[in-house]
Parts: C-alpha cells; structure tokens; sequence
C-alpha cells in the first residue's frame, strides 16, 4: 500500500470515479472517530464538556478554509436543511431566478414556498441567458449550483463579479458542495452573499456535516425563524441576541460529525488547495483526451472558460452495469454517466475506465 490507499483504502478495491456522489474518509479520520464514540461511550457528559470549544474550533477551520469570518459560519447537517432555513428567513414575497434542471434541493425549496420563479435554461450559451433573464425579470435573488451535479458545467466567479456589479441589490446564493473542496476559494472575496455545502463529497466531511456562510448584505434582508437551544452563546441568554449564524445551529450540536469535517479539512489544507486544482486539472485532460477519441464526451464541454471536476459520459446500453461489474465506480445521471476525480485519484484510475470502454465496444 502507498501513502494514499493507506489513506484511502477504497481505491485498492474500486476504480472509483464518484467523488460527485459521495467522497472518501480518510483512514486516519476514521481512526479518529472511533477514538471520538470510544471517548463517548466511556465518559459522556463528562467527554461532552469541552464540546463547544471543539466547535468553535471547527467553525474557526472552516471560515478559514474559506476565507470568511468565523461568526458568518453557520454549521449545518446538509444543504438541503440549510437552505430551507435560510429562505424561511425572507418576510416578503421574493422574485428567485434559478437555473432550469439544477439540484433539486435548490429548485425545490423556492419553489414550494410563495416566490416567483424564473428559470434560465444551462446550454451553451448560460452566461447570456442569465444576463437576459437578468435584464428582463430584476430578480431579488439568483441561487445556483456553482458546479452542476450531472454536467459538471461550472460558473465563472469573474462571471458572477460582473452580474453582481451590474446588480448590487440582487442576493446571490451559491450551493458549493460540488464546487469547494476542488480549487481554493475565498468567500470574502467573491461577489457571493451566501455560499453552503453538504460536506460529504469533496471535502470528504462524511454524512450529516455542512455549512452555510452568509455575508452581512444578506444577514440584513433575512430573518429566520429557526432558533433554538445554543443558538445563544451562554446558557439561556436573551433569544434576541441570538447570533445570525447560530440561529441556523438549533439543539445540540453533534461533535463526530463535524468534528470529521474539521479532521479532513485540515487533510485537505494540508494538501493544498492548488495543488488539488492542479492534480484534477491534469486528470480532467487526460480523461477528456481519451474520451474524445472514443467520442464519449461531448467537444463542447472543452469550450467553457472554467473546467469542473466533474464530466458526462455517453451511456449506452449496458456500459454501467459493464463498468461496475469491473468495479469502476461512477454513476448514472441525467442521460449519461458521471464521473469524477479527487486529488486521490490517478492517470491510471482513467486508463483503467478507458480500457474498460474499449472492451466494451469492442475496439
Ligand atoms: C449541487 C449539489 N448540492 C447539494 C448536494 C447534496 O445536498 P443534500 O446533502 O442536502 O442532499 C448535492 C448532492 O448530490 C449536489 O450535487
């Protein structure tokens, strides 16, 4: 075993393309959360008490790891959870701009509230009909995956930049969970008000950990109504001084979940941000290289400015169950299949699929 399937054992029993789908624990964060539950297990509330500086901690690591400050830093168990909170905070009747087929728990929750929708349709023209869509509806908030989940087609920050210059009131809220975690990020920066993530995929957080991080712009139009115990700093303050973030935290929080997110993002950190942008940059073209000569991919996703670490396949009859069968591990999405690659996987990990797609058909 070498340094990475010592970490990553997953990879000595799988070709595993499906980061997109559900990231890999780390070794050494599993071995931590067994020390956690055994800690639990033999000393409970009395392993408990240090648990709010543990995650204190945690939000500290986050906010860091993506350059935001630590009281706009909510953690949340998944996007889907967040986000509801988050438009349960809007008193009005808003006009949301969302992009037509995007995941669905961020079309869903807008629309199954009083909101009016306009849909912008993801082809290869995305950036001019936003800019349409824009123009012609003036809409008071636009959310969006910054990487769609089965094409993989990745918004530009510069892009965005511009749109919020043109329309400074207009909020802009980013699903991240197919996004962070493949390049560096910085939250303060970017022209987003609000940015969340289910942390289960690329920074390899496991199940029931997430986060939302939301600017002082949107803080100022959102009042959710979500509270709770800990939602205060000290035990049974005044519920009005309940800080934004925490609102968004009600009841106790769980320290093995979040506390994995905080173990693989300093992995992560460790790693290097542009080192991992780097490593999937270089996998994505050798993937796009082969796959184009097999015509599976189409030659347009070439043509976007900004490249995700997420592709679509051609899926023909079969070409799954062949592909799983020979335990590579990608998923079936939309029309095609999805896969992807993490820092952790490797030129031969491609190789392998694309030999597998020959036999397939029968080159
Ligand atoms: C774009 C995007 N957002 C969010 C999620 C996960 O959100 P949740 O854990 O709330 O279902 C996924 C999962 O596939 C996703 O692709």
């Amino acid at each position: 075993m070498n340094s990475i399937t010592q970490q990553f054992p997953v990879l000595t029993n799988y070709t595993y393309l499906n980061t997109a789908s559900s990231g890999l624990l780390p070794t050494s964060v599993k071995n931590w959360r067994a020390q956690h539950d055994q800690e639990f297990s033999s000393h409970a509330s009395i392993f408990r008490e240090s648990h709010k500086d543990h995650i204190e901690q945690i939000r500290q690591t986050v906010a860091q790891f993506c350059g935001a400050n630590k009281y706009d830093v909510a953690l949340i168990q998944n996007w889907s959870l967040g986000f509801n909170a988050l438009l349960g905070g809007f008193e009005t009747r808003r006009k949301v701009l969302l992009l037509k087929g995007d995941y669905p728990s961020i079309n869903w929750p807008v629309e199954n509230r009083d909101f009016e929708c306009f849909y912008v349709e993801i082809d290869d023209t995305l950036e001019e009909n936003i800019l349409t869509a824009l123009d012609n509806h003036k809409p008071d908030v636009f959310a969006f995956s910054l990487t769609q989940y089965i094409s993989g087609i990745t918004l530009d920050l510069e892009f965005l930049k511009t749109i919020k210059t043109l329309y400074p009131n207009m909020l802009l809220i980013a699903d991240g969970t197919q996004y962070i975690g493949t390049r560096p990020f910085d939250f303060n920066k970017s022209p987003l008000d609000i940015v969340g993530v289910s942390a289960y995929k690329w920074l390899m957080g496991g199940y029931g950990a997430g986060f939302m991080i939301i600017k002082d712009s949107a803080k100022a139009q959102l009042f959710p109504r979500i509270i709770g115990f800990n939602s205060t700093s000290y035990l049974f303050s005044n519920r009005e001084e309940a800080p934004f973030n925490q609102l968004l935290e009600p009841g106790h929080h769980d320290t093995l979940n979040f506390g994995t997110l905080m173990r693989s993002i300093k992995l992560l950190q460790n790693e290097g941000l542009p080192s991992i942008a780097h490593k999937i940059k270089q996998l994505r073209s050798h993937a796009v290289e082969q796959l184009l000569a097999l015509e599976m991919i189409n030659p347009q996703v070439e043509n976007r400015e900004v490249k995700s670490s997420i592709m679509s396949i051609e899926g023909s009859e079969g070409l799954f169950s062949y592909l799983s069968d020979n335990k590579i591990i990608c998923s079936e999405r939309g029309k095609g299949l999805r896969i992807s690659f993490h820092y952790y996987n490797s030129i031969q990990d491609i190789d392998t699929l694309v030999e597998a797609i020959k036999k397939f058909k029968g080159y």
